[in-house]
């Protein structure tokens, strides 16, 4: 298997990949803006509500500095929909060989879940070091994972769920973490109250973190 380069690419391109659910199209492009503005260039968008692919094509087409990542990738068919949505990259909560070997046909580059040892050195296994610790703080905290980079010095990560403003810089000083995953720049109920300018407040305040 030829892994799909590039995901640690887009793991360094800041501190926090931003975890969106948008349930408005017409939040899609707005969204992006206001992390823009504040500094950030990446955005997960999960698939997890009727407008996710559109809302991923339209990032994609219109906001090309934009790297948008389509979240939530559960099986090769939804791999395969969001490449040809336009998406930069996929992201999975866990993983399975038929799904990273979808990500290679497809050349959509895939940071993949993990909780356990078992689990990554599966992935590296497949030749896979760059992982989404998931769910982080549920599945044991940044203690669990910090106990797992002298044993698997190889895996990189980037720790998702759970993770909060206050919590981040603790993430981010483990030798085996390259950025953290979060929604809680854009929340629901911030997306709800069509709020972007606080988008663009919770991005400027990550630029501090890495
Ligand atoms: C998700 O899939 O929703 C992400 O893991 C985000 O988790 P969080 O809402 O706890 O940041």
């Amino acid at each position: 298997m030829t892994l799909s380069p590039g995901i640690r690419e887009i793991m360094q391109k800041g501190p926090v990949i931003p975890v969106v659910t948008i349930e408005h199209l017409d939040h899609a492009i707005p969204i992006a803006d206001a992390l823009a503005e504040g500094g950030i260039s990446v955005i997960e968008v999960t698939l997890r509500s009727p407008v996710s692919m559109d809302s991923i094509a339209a990032i994609a087409k219109n906001r090309p500095g934009m790297t948008v990542g389509a979240g939530t990738v559960l099986n090769p068919e939804q791999m395969k929909s969001a490449k040809d949505a336009g998406a930069d990259f996929a992201v999975s909560p866990g993983a399975y060989p038929k799904l990273v070997q979808s990500s290679v046909d497809c050349g959509l580059p895939l940071l993949p879940g993990a909780a356990t040892a078992s689990e990554m050195m599966t992935l590296m296994a497949m030749g896979i070091t760059a992982m989404k610790f998931f769910p982080a703080t549920a599945a044991g905290g940044s203690g669990y994972l910090k106990a797992l980079a002298a044993p698997l010095a190889e895996a990189e990560f980037c720790p998702t769920g759970g993770i909060t403003p206050e919590t981040a810089a603790d993430w981010l000083a483990l030798p085996n973490v390259i950025c953290v995953g979060g929604s809680w720049l854009a929340p629901n109920h911030v997306l709800a109250a069509g709020d972007f300018a606080v988008i663009t407040d919770h991005a400027r305040a990550c630029a501090t973190l890495g």
